[in-house]
């Protein structure tokens, strides 16, 4: 670690986050690493990558039982073409006050307007040669045909509606953006400012929202009349 910060010319680190679940390393040990790193003033927060929910929510009950550092944030796959992260991971965020980073958030381009039913995208482009992250093609261009609308409302691209989107849901802390070059940059900045209406939200979470499963659907059933404790 010292000699990581010695060549990045600096004497901490704001944000170190580990990048997966490590299967062969008892996660106390790693919890521990973790926090001498901390206390020795070479990090300020700690973050997580990739995690399954039951995988940080041990991690963070570890942490908090022993006085450590937790991790702050989680960085993930999250996008309008795969919100798997809403049925487990979001509201143990929204529980225990976690951030999330989104990654991938045009599924590596995939939402970038560039694919579609009828279009496999142009050559040289990321998505056409590297197929990650997985996503349901049939949801994600039904998804594309309803962004499509509303960008030509917005006068915006497809693409940063998609990132407009992700900055309209209150779980999402930040977002990585990818771009490869510099007026993909600028489109990708604006999605800040872009901002959509209740009802072009209410179509985007109608043609992009995940079909019920167990136990969501009891969970919900048995706490519809129910208020959760204001936080
Ligand atoms: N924690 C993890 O395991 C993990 C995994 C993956 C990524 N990440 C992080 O997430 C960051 C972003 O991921 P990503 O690069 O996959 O993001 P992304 O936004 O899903 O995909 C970026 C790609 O989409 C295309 N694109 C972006 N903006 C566009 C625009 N306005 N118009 C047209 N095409 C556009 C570009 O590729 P083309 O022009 O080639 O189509 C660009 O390289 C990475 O840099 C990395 O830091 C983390």
């Amino acid at each position: 670690m010292h000699a990581s910060l010695k060549r990045l010319g600096t004497d901490h680190i704001d944000l170190l986050q580990i990048h997966g679940y490590d299967v062969a390393t008892p996660l106390d040990e790693t919890l521990r690493a973790l926090d001498d790193l901390v206390r020795e003033g070479k990090v300020r927060y700690l973050g997580a990558s990739n995690l399954a929910a039951w995988q940080l929510m041990k991690a963070l009950g570890l942490s908090d039982s022993r006085n450590q550092s937790r991790f702050e944030s989680l960085q993930a796959y999250y996008s309008i073409a795969g919100r798997d992260l809403e049925r487990e991971v979001v509201p143990l965020l929204k529980d225990q006050n976690v951030g999330l980073m989104v990654w991938s958030p045009l599924a590596g381009g995939f939402l970038s307007g560039k694919f579609r039913r009828d279009a496999q995208g142009p050559e040289g482009s990321r998505r056409a040669a590297f197929d990650f992250p997985p996503v349901d093609r049939e949801r994600a261009y039904n998804a594309i045909d309803v962004m499509d609308v509303i960008a030509k409302e917005q006068n915006a691209s497809v693409a940063r509606v998609a990132l407009a989107w992700l900055l309209h849901q209150p779980h999402v802390t930040t977002v990585i953006l990818g771009a490869k070059t510099e007026a993909q940059l600028e489109d990708n900045l604006a999605a800040s400012e872009l901002r959509l209406t209740p009802a072009q939200l209410e179509k985007l979470d109608a043609v992009s929202k995940l079909p019920p499963e167990y136990p969501g659907w009891m969970v919900e059933r048995q706490n519809a009349d129910r208020f959760p404790p204001a936080r």
